[in-house]
Order: structure tokens, then C-alpha cells, then sequence
């Protein structure tokens, strides 16, 4: 039998992957807790994916602090918000906090990695939340693919993160979502490969006009 999974928080709920994320746990029949700054907003969405996933949906809106009250925590903020951790940090002690930021910029040349101060944005993420269960994962998996509840996904997840615990429990929820495989990768020093990855899938999925996934071979 499956292991219940308990409330799954999302900071920065209200984006394009928060939303993503949260209409595909809560069809696999999860309890998602959608954080954000503005209490109204995070409620208003979670009425709208409620109605999108459709009976019994368990969404829930609150602030990105309500958010921390769950058993892992997807941080779904661009980079360039990630401070708004540190004040989180005392309610993320001991949680799983899965980090699926990437820091994908663009330029004329198409999109890119952009370096971290850190090393990796997962890096960035686990200095502003010390004593937090960090994982890295989800990088790949297309927000506007996620939302598309008529059809099942086609992605594997690398799951990342120095701690077996935290890792074996995001495959496991990665795992939940139709049409996704979690894949254990290694310890958390290889995020800044994942993170680079997007950037190269993004630029396939350019030319091929699609949101172009990842899977992995002979596993
Ligand atoms: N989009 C994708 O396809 C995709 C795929 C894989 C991974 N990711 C990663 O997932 C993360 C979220 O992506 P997204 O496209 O959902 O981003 P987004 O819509 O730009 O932002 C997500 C949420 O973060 C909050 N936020 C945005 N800018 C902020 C700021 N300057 N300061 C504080 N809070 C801010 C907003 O929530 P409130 O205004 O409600 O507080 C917003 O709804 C990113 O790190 C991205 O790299 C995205």
C-alpha cells in the first residue's frame, strides 16, 4: 500500500509552476497548502484550481508561513525572491524543502544558466533556511504541461539532496504525479547540473515549438 503523504506546502504558490504542481498533487489526492505574500490572492487561485481538478480537491490558500505548515515544502519562487525564506526559516527546521528554482536567464542568444553566488540556486535556497531537509528537483517539468490535466505527464524527475530521507520522500512524491518517474541522483553539489539543464531543454523546446521533457534511458 502507498504511504499517505501529508500536506504538501508550495511558496510561491500562486506562479505558473506552483499552480502546476499543486493541480497535480491534489488529483493524486494530496493536500496542497499554496503560499504567497498576499493572503486573498493565494486563496482566490486555490478556489480556481479547486474547480480545474474538480471534487474533493484539497487546495488551500494562505501565506507563504501557512505554506511551512506541511510535510515537505516546495520553494516556487524565482531566484531573484528566494530572501523571502529567511524570515521562514525557524518554521522549515527539520522539513524537507524541495527547491525546483532555476536560474535561467535570457539573452540574444537564447536562455542560459546564470551563475550563482552559491554554486547552485538549491545552494542559495539551504543558506537561507539552515537546519532545513534541502532537495533539489522538478527543474525540468513544464508549468504550462503540468496545468494540462487532460493529459498525463512524460517526464522523469532527478531528485537531488545530501540527505536519503528527504531524497526517498520527493521520489516518492514525484512518483504520485501521472505520468512521472522520481529518479534518486545524488547529493545536493549536483543541482548546479540540473539547474543547467533547463536552460538546453528550453532551447530544444523553442525550435521544436513544444515543452520538450526529459527521460532517461536503461534505468
Ligand atoms: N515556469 C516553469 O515552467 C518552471 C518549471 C520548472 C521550475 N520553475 C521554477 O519555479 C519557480 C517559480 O516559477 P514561476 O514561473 O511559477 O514563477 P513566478 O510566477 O514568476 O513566481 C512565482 C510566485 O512567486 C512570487 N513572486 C514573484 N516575484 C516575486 C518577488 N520579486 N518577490 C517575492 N515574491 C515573488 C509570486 O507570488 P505572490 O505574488 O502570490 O507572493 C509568484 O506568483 C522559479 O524558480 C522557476 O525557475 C519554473
Amino acid at each position: 500500500m502507498e504511504r499517505a503523504i501529508g500536506p504538501v506546502g508550495i511558496i510561491g504558490g500562486t506562479g505558473a509552476f506552483g499552480r502546476g504542481l499543486a493541480v497535480r498533487l491534489a488529483r493524486a489526492g494530496l493536500e496542497v497548502r499554496l503560499g504567497s505574500r498576499d493572503t486573498q490572492r493565494a486563496q482566490t487561485v486555490a478556489e480556481e484550481l479547486r474547480s480545474a481538478v474538480g471534487a474533493g480537491a484539497r487546495i488551500l490558500g494562505g501565506t507563504n508561513r501557512d505554506a511551512t505548515a506541511a510535510e515537505l515544502v516546495v520553494v516556487a519562487l524565482p531566484l531573484a525572491a528566494i530572501d523571502l525564506l529567511s524570515p521562514l526559516a525557524d518554521a522549515l527546521v527539520g522539513t524537507v524543502v524541495v527547491c525546483v528554482v532555476n536560474p535561467t536567464r535570457f539573452d540574444d542568444a537564447g536562455p542560459y544558466n546564470a551563475a550563482v553566488e552559491e554554486g547552485s540556486a538549491a545552494h542559495a535556497v539551504a543558506h537561507r533556511v539552515p537546519g532545513a531537509r534541502v532537495v533539489a528537483a522538478f527543474h525540468s517539468l513544464a508549468a504550462a504541461e503540468l496545468q494540462r490535466l487532460d493529459r498525463p505527464m512524460d517526464d522523469d524527475v532527478l531528485v537531488v539532496g545530501d540527505d536519503p530521507g528527504a531524497v526517498a520522500a520527493v521520489v516518492d512524491l514525484a512518483d504520485r504525479i501521472e505520468g512521472c518517474r522520481g529518479v534518486a541522483a545524488g547529493p545536493l553539489r549536483l543541482a548546479v547540473g540540473l539547474e543547467a539543464i533547463t536552460p538546453v531543454l528550453v532551447a530544444v523546446g523553442r525550435q521544436q515549438r513544444r515543452h520538450v521533457g526529459l527521460r532517461l534511458s536503461r534505468l
